[in-house]
């Protein structure tokens, strides 16, 4: 056997690596049940239904969306997004039903508030569980047309906002709704909820499951590359950042999560603000094909996966795993 020479190194960055207690004695960043923000489909009805393309997601009716949420509490997860999957009977072409005071997401927020007020609920602002198309705005012809688009997105804000969300979230990338939200709940004396805009939202693949999951993969016309934004680009997220910042804006979304961690960097560099990160429906289903495959370990992947957007400057994160997340966490 050669011996090695030993050598002459004075800066060795393995010794603060060497036991359990020195890694966590320098370590740069900390996922915490506070960072989690919970997803969940609702349905109508009782009980829950799964999820083909994202195995371990149900949708959940009212009673169910409820029951979670008071295992969010439990778990120590500060937050909850509902997203609805709307009976195919009650989609137009106005998006008629996003205005209806007693829409499934209007009633699943007044039950889960009365059950567990200590769970912040956040709306997602955007036409597509609605429309007869699955465009997230009104179409006209061959486009999404905007403003009369964000004319219906203030009137569904208001009514979410009536219904008693604490968070709306604008999730349809049209020009200037953040802005018209802000004013429309001011007029209404709703100062005190805020807006947590998809400020960088991409036309993605990454969407595929999610929009299995509300209904709108079979009737989606064309895509939504006319107001997402392309992967292509990561300049432009800055200016759509400090637009949404600029019209009332207090919290942002980078999404899709992973793939973008360069765009969520750079949003928190430059702009300091509260900022998170949304984990989509595509990246859950490729972590839980591999992990169902046998081929990763479902909680290590999940953890280190959710430290990557901390690391990267993340607040917190939306995330499909949120509860297996939190439970990890408290095995610790
Ligand atoms: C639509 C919306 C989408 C998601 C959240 N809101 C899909 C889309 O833009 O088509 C995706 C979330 C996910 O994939 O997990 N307003």
């Amino acid at each position: 056997m050669i011996k090695p020479e030993k050598l002459e190194l004075r800066l060795r960055l393995r010794r603060n690596r060497k036991a359990e207690w020195t890694r966590r004695l320098v370590r740069e960043h900390e996922l915490s049940t506070a960072d989690l923000i919970w997803p969940i489909f609702l349905i109508e009805g009782t009980g829950r239904q799964p999820i083909d393309s994202m195995p371990g997601v149900e949708r959940l009716s009212i009673d169910a969306a409820a029951h979670a949420a008071s295992e969010a509490a439990e778990l120590g997860i500060p937050a909850i997004a509902l997203f609805p999957y709307t009976d195919p009977s009650l989609r137009d072409a106005e998006a008629s039903e996003a205005l209806n005071e007693a829409n499934l997401v209007c009633r699943a927020t007044r039950a889960i508030k009365r059950a567990v007020p200590q769970v912040g609920i956040i709306t997602d602002v955007a036409l597509d569980p609605y429309t007869s198309h699955g465009h997230d705005g009104l179409l006209e012809g061959e486009e999404i047309v905007n403003d009369p688009t964000v004319s219906v997105l203030v009137g569904q804000a208001l009514n979410q906002a009536r219904a008693g969300a604490d968070i709306i979230a604008p999730s349809d990338m049209m020009d200037g709704r953040v802005g018209a939200i802000r004013a429309a709940l001011d007029a209404e004396g709703f100062e005190h909820v805020s807006i947590m805009s998809y400020a960088a939202k991409y036309a993605s693949a990454f969407y595929g499951p999610f929009r299995d999951a509300i209904g709108t993969k079979a009737t989606l016309v064309g895509d939504k590359r006319t107001y997402q934004m392309d992967p292509a680009n990561g300049e432009e997220a800055l200016r759509e950042v400090a637009a949404d910042l600029e019209e009332g804006a207090d919290m942002l979304i980078v999404k899709p999560g992973l793939p973008y961690l360069d765009v969520l960097f750079r949003v928190k560099e430059t702009f300091g603000v509260p900022t998170f990160a949304y984990q989509v429906s595509g990246e859950y289903a490729m972590i839980m094909a591999a992990v169902n495959a046998g081929w990763l370990d479902a909680d290590r992947t999940i953890l280190e996966s959710l430290m990557a957007f901390k690391r990267a400057g993340a607040n917190g994160v939306l995330t499909y795993f949120a509860p297996r997340a939190a439970k990890a966490l408290r095995l610790g």
